[in-house]
C-alpha cells in the first residue's frame, strides 16, 4: 500500500511525493507568451509549499492554441529561456517541474476571464481559430470567432508544433511532459463526436478521431527521452446523455492505446466541451472515472478535482484509487498545501518543509 507523502517512481524519475498541482491558466503573461515574474513566483512557491510536482498552465506549442493573449507559449527558444529559471528553482526545493502542453482549438482568442471570456473582436487583436468542424461548434459564451476547419496540412503544424515544443521543454528543465487533450480544446475536440463531424481519417470512427492524439503522443514521445515520463490529461467523460459522445469507455481504450505509446499517466479530468453537460461536482467528483481507467489498464493514473483535505488525498492513494493526485483551487488557496499535507498526516514533518521555516514548524 502507498501513501500519499510516498515517492513515486516513472522511468528513472522519483518523484518525492504524490501530490501535484494542476495546471492553471494565470492569464498573466504581457506579450507573446512569455513568461513575467507572476509565474515564477506563482510557480515557485508552489514548490517552496512541497508540491511533488509542479506544473506549468496549459502552455501554448502555437500562437494560435493560446486561450487567450495572457496564456503562456513554448513555440520559441526564448521561452524555454526564460521558463529555465523556474524549472530551475523548482528543482532546488526538491520539486519536480512539468509541463502542459496546450493548444485552445475552437476555445482560442478569448480576452482573460476577468475581462469576461468572451471571444476578441478580430479588429481588436482576436485570431482564426482550429477546430476539426467549425458547424459542430458548440460556443460556451458569446459569439463564434473567425473558424478555420483544420486541413490535414494544419493537423500536421499541429502535431510538429507539438514535437517542438516537448523539445524546447526539455531544454527549459521540464522533467515531465503533460499533453492536455481534455476541457473541450483541439485534442479533446477532435476525440468527441460532437465536436468531430469530419469525415476523412481523422473522424468518424473511434481510431480516426483518436488518431490526432496518437500522433501527437507519438511526436512527444519521439523526442522526449526514455527515461522521462509523459503525461497526458484527457476528460473521461463529456458528460452528455443523449447524444454520440466521449464516454469513459473510449477513456479506458483511449488510456490502453497511450500505455502502448509511451505514456506513463493518464491524468483524468473531465467535461469542458459542451455548455449542457450534466457534471455534478464537488469533492471527488472525477474520481471514478481515474478509478475505472486504473483498474482497467496498466498505466498509472492521476485523479483531480474538489480535493482538499490531506486525509482526502491521502485515502485516494492508499485505497489504491489514484497513483497521483492533483490539486488546483486549494493550492490557489494554500501555496504550502504540500507541506500542510505532511504535518497533518506524519507527526513529524518537520524535514518536509524548507529548512529557511523549520524553526516555526514542531
Ligand atoms: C484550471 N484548470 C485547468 N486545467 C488544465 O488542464 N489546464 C489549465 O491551464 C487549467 N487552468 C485552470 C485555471 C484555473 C484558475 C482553475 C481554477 C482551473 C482546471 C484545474 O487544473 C483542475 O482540473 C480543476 O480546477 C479541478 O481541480 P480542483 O480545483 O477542484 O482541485
Amino acid at each position: 500500500m502507498s501513501t500519499l507523502l510516498d515517492s513515486l517512481s516513472m522511468r528513472d524519475l522519483e518523484v518525492p511525493n504524490r501530490i501535484a498541482v494542476s495546471p492553471m491558466c494565470q492569464y498573466s503573461c504581457e506579450a507573446d507568451g512569455m513568461p513575467t515574474e507572476w509565474h515564477h513566483v506563482h510557480l515557485g512557491s508552489r514548490a517552496v509549499g512541497g508540491a511533488g510536482i509542479v506544473m506549468t498552465e496549459a502552455t501554448a506549442v502555437e500562437p494560435r492554441g493560446r486561450i487567450t493573449p495572457g496564456d503562456l507559449g513554448i513555440w520559441s527558444d526564448e521561452h524555454a529561456v526564460a521558463l529555465a529559471k523556474t524549472t530551475r528553482f523548482i528543482r532546488e526545493q526538491g520539486g519536480v517541474p512539468a509541463i502542459q502542453l496546450a493548444h485552445a482549438g475552437h476555445k482560442a482568442s478569448k480576452c482573460r476571464p476577468w475581462d469576461g471570456n468572451v471571444p476578441i473582436d478580430p479588429d481588436d487583436g482576436g485570431w482564426e481559430v482550429l477546430s476539426p468542424s467549425p458547424d459542430a461548434y458548440p460556443p460556451f459564451e458569446g459569439e463564434k470567432p473567425a473558424i478555420r476547419k483544420a486541413t490535414v496540412d494544419d493537423i500536421q503544424d499541429v502535431i510538429d508544433a507539438y514535437g517542438a515544443a516537448a523539445e524546447r521543454s526539455l531544454e527549459a528543465g521540464f522533467e515531465i511532459a503533460e499533453v492536455h487533450a481534455a476541457h473541450g480544446y483541439l485534442l479533446h475536440e477532435f476525440l468527441s463526436p460532437v465536436t468531430n463531424r469530419r469525415e476523412d481519417d481523422y473522424g468518424g470512427s473511434f481510431e480516426n478521431r483518436t488518431r490526432l492524439l496518437r500522433e501527437v503522443v507519438s511526436a512527444v514521445r519521439d523526442v522526449w527521452p526514455e527515461e522521462k515520463p509523459v503525461f497526458v490529461r484527457i476528460s473521461g467523460t463529456d458528460w452528455l446523455e443523449n447524444q454520440p459522445s466521449w464516454d469513459i469507455e473510449q477513456s479506458v481504450r483511449l488510456a490502453d492505446d497511450l500505455e502502448s505509446l509511451g505514456v506513463d499517466l493518464v491524468d483524468v479530468s473531465s467535461g469542458g466541451l459542451h455548455p449542457e453537460q450534466d457534471a455534478s461536482g464537488g469533492p471527488n467528483f472525477q474520481v471514478p472515472l481515474a478509478e475505472a481507467i486504473g483498474a482497467e489498464t496498466d498505466v498509472a493514473v492521476g485523479a483531480v478535482g474538489g480535493v482538499t483535505e490531506p486525509e482526502q488525498a491521502d485515502a485516494l492513494v492508499r485505497n489504491d484509487r489514484a497513483d497521483l493526485v492533483l490539486v488546483g483551487r486549494e493550492f490557489l488557496r494554500d501555496p504550502y498545501f504540500g507541506v500542510h499535507a505532511a504535518s497533518a498526516l506524519e507527526e513529524d514533518a518537520s524535514s518536509r518543509w524548507p529548512v529557511q521555516y523549520r524553526r516555526a514548524v514542531r
